[in-house]
């Protein structure tokens, strides 16, 4: 049996997604410079990438700066809900781009996915979430030796990457684009801030004013949000389990309380922790009547589902991505995007111009991977500094923002211990 070149909803959806990438290019101007560079310099020639990402129009817009820098790239989703079928059909159709993922996939299909993009013997791999090195790593180890690195794009993937180097299973080096200023100051706060209160309000229409909002974790996901929400006139909380995020969430502003105080008074407990069952049976047992539950978090763990489901008397779909669980004693909780990331499932994830930042490390990054010739160690590298530096001078440039430059006085005092007062 030969091999599927791609696997995708509907090629027909093609036209709508070619509309969709151009108007996120238009919000990704280091992106374009990027892809000017790209298509002279033709750094990544020849290379293998297979990337395993939500496949949305802003990671289109990455496939196409890559594929202009002579790359053959094959893409996968990062999960099951969050592809862009029309985005996945131009990338196939007008860009020539195979792409093996389906908005809803089952589980089974996801990793089907993950295996036909394995087959590409990826010599790079970008990942979100890192499915596509673990899946390597467990099942396909014939195609470590000629894979030269990785990158990861998320902190839960950061973080089993981590525990992968900490038991010395980790085959190959691979780059935490998520650690870089560039990316996570801007990308997990403001991009996730937005989406996620975007993917709340489309999926429910609730007004947020007035209304108790919690947020679960205080990292830069949580952060993001919690500030977003303040901003719609919600009276936010914030939960943690890290004294000094949860120092720093009360002198943001924030109230601080256990998750089992505020399940009891919240209208609205979004997740954003990296944890799993974060919201679990005890807390259902408490919960306000009418509650809506969303999860930010990388993965549909962090709040038990399964419980959820056992504790319920009846569920139905109350309207699109909101699933209405009925608790014996008549309470009712509203859980949104089957606990999936609700930015990517009930709205378009992150926009544009955050993941123009994003995604150009993501590139500059592979070509770095690429054109390295000291072959890095088997491990969690962070993106090098000029990278992240190059990254936010482009940006500035593109929002046409000047910044002043040291004088040689001011940088030779700034390299002197001598002067004192
Ligand atoms: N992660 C969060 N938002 C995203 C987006 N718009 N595209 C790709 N990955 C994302």
């Amino acid at each position: 049996m030969t091999a599927a070149l791609y696997d995708i909803t509907d090629p027909a959806l093609a036209g709508r997604g070619v509309t969709r990438i151009e108007w996120a290019l238009r919000e990704m101007p280091v992106m374009r410079r990027l892809m000017a560079q790209f298509s002279e310099h033709r750094p990544l020639g020849g290379a293998r990438v297979s990337g395993c990402l939500h496949i949305t129009s802003e990671t289109a817009n990455l496939a196409r700066v890559l594929v202009a820098g002579g790359a053959r790239v094959v893409l996968c989703a990062s999960n099951p809900l969050s592809t862009q079928d029309d985005v996945a059909a131009a990338l196939v159709t007008n860009f020539d781009i195979p792409v093996f993922a389906r908005r809803g996939e089952s589980t089974e299909v996801y990793y089907q996915h993950i295996s036909a993009a394995l087959d590409h013997r990826p010599q790079l791999t970008m990942d979100d979430g890192a499915d596509l090195i673990s899946e390597m790593h467990k099942s396909r180890r014939e195609l470590l030796d000629d894979l030269r690195g990785g990158t990861e794009e998320t902190t839960t993937g950061v973080v089993r990457l981590r525990a992968m180097a900490r038991d010395g299973a980790l085959r190959v080096p691979v780059v935490a684009v998520n650690d870089a200023m560039t990316k996570h100051l801007f990308d997990n706060r403001y991009g996730t801030g937005q989406s996620t209160l975007d993917g709340i309000i489309r999926a429910t229409n609730i007004l947020l004013a007035g209304r108790v909002f919690t947020v679960a974790g205080y990292g830069w996901c949580g952060r993001g949000i919690a500030m977003r929400a303040k901003g719609h006139g919600a009276n936010v909380i914030v939960t943690e389990v890290e004294p000094l995020r949860a120092l720093e969430a009360a002198m943001d502003g924030f109230r601080v309380i256990p998750l089992l105080e505020a399940a009891a008074q919240s209208d609205f407990i979004v997740t954003a922790t990296g944890d799993k069952h974060v919201v679990d049976r005890a807390h259902f047992e408490v919960l306000k009547d009418g509650c809506v539950l969303a999860n930010s978090g990388h993965f549909n763990v962090e709040i038990n589902i399964p419980v959820l489901e056992a504790m319920a008397t009846q569920i139905r779909d109350a309207r699109p991505h909101v699933q209405e669980y009925v608790l014996q004693d008549g309470r009712r909780v509203y859980l949104l995007a089957q606990g999936r990331l609700v930015n990517l499932s009930a709205a378009e994830g992150h926009p544009a111009a955050v993941m123009d930042m994003s995604f150009a490390n993501q590139a500059m990054v592979l070509d770095h991977l690429w054109n390295t010739t000291a072959r890095l160690a088997a491990d969690v590298h962070p993106v090098p500094h000029e990278i992240d530096r190059q990254v936010a001078r482009f940006k500035l440039d593109t929002m046409e923002i000047g910044i002043d430059a040291l004088t040689e006085e001011q940088a030779a005092y700034l390299s002197s211990w001598r002067e004192g007062t």
